[in-house]
């Protein structure tokens, strides 16, 4: 029997307000609710586009059509991601990573504010649109920092993302105006490092 599979729009997992002051109930419920619906609702339009092409046995333009679901399907993952990996600082956002995954980045990094300051750099350099990302590859067992452009692009594929920052202009604009690097720093007191090792432990353990 044939079920209808769609994408859906994650709830935030906290409030609009409670990553006040660094990102505002205004910036978050417009991310939120509009863009990141957006790569929803787009990507469940192709797909449904697709199934109408084969209820029809119609063709359609492959090409054209596989690299917009890559954007619009790249978008709402690296958006589900990120809502996760960022906490209000009275549950456990910001400071300094804990768990396996200090240690880890310790190892590849150096310290810990290398490691930070090598990912900033990552997501203030990021051309037009586009993320910053902490990812592990399993052949090496090395953390690996990936800069996505757009949703889709330099994406090292099979690597678990830990951690992302959005560094799209809409991710920021309301708040920070054209100051990436201000909002990039405002990150920093906001990530889940929780849920971030937790990604890590699972891809461990799997
Ligand atoms: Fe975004």
């Amino acid at each position: 029997m044939e079920s209808v599979k769609l994408y859906a729009l994650p709830e935030l997992p906290y409030d609009y307000a409670a990553l006040a002051p660094h990102l505002s109930a205004d910036l978050l419920r417009l991310h939120h609710d509009k863009h990141h619906a957006a790569y929803v609702n787009a990507a469940n339009a192709i797909l449904q586009k697709m199934d109408k092409a084969r209820t029809d046995n119609a063709d359609f333009d492959a090409k054209a059509t596989f690299k917009e679901l890559s954007f619009q399907i790249g978008g709402h993952v690296l958006h589900s991601l990120f809502w996760k990996n960022l906490a209000p600082a009275t549950a456990g956002g910001g400071g300094k990573p804990s768990g396996s995954i200090a240690k880890v980045i310790d190892d590849e990094y150096g310290s810990w504010e290398r490691f930070k300051k090598l990912f900033s750099q990552t997501a203030a350099s990021a051309e037009g649109s586009g993320w910053a990302a902490l990812t592990f590859c399993r052949q090496t067992n090395r953390p690996i920092i990936m800069q996505v452009e757009k949703h889709n692009t330099n994406v090292y594929p099979m690597f678990r993302i830990l951690m992302v920052l959005d560094v799209w202009e809409h991710a920021y604009y309301l708040d920070y105006r054209n100051d990436r690097g201000k909002f990039i720093e405002a990150f920093w007191n906001i990530v889940n490092w929780t849920e971030v090792n937790q990604r890590f432990e699972k891809l461990m353990k799997g």
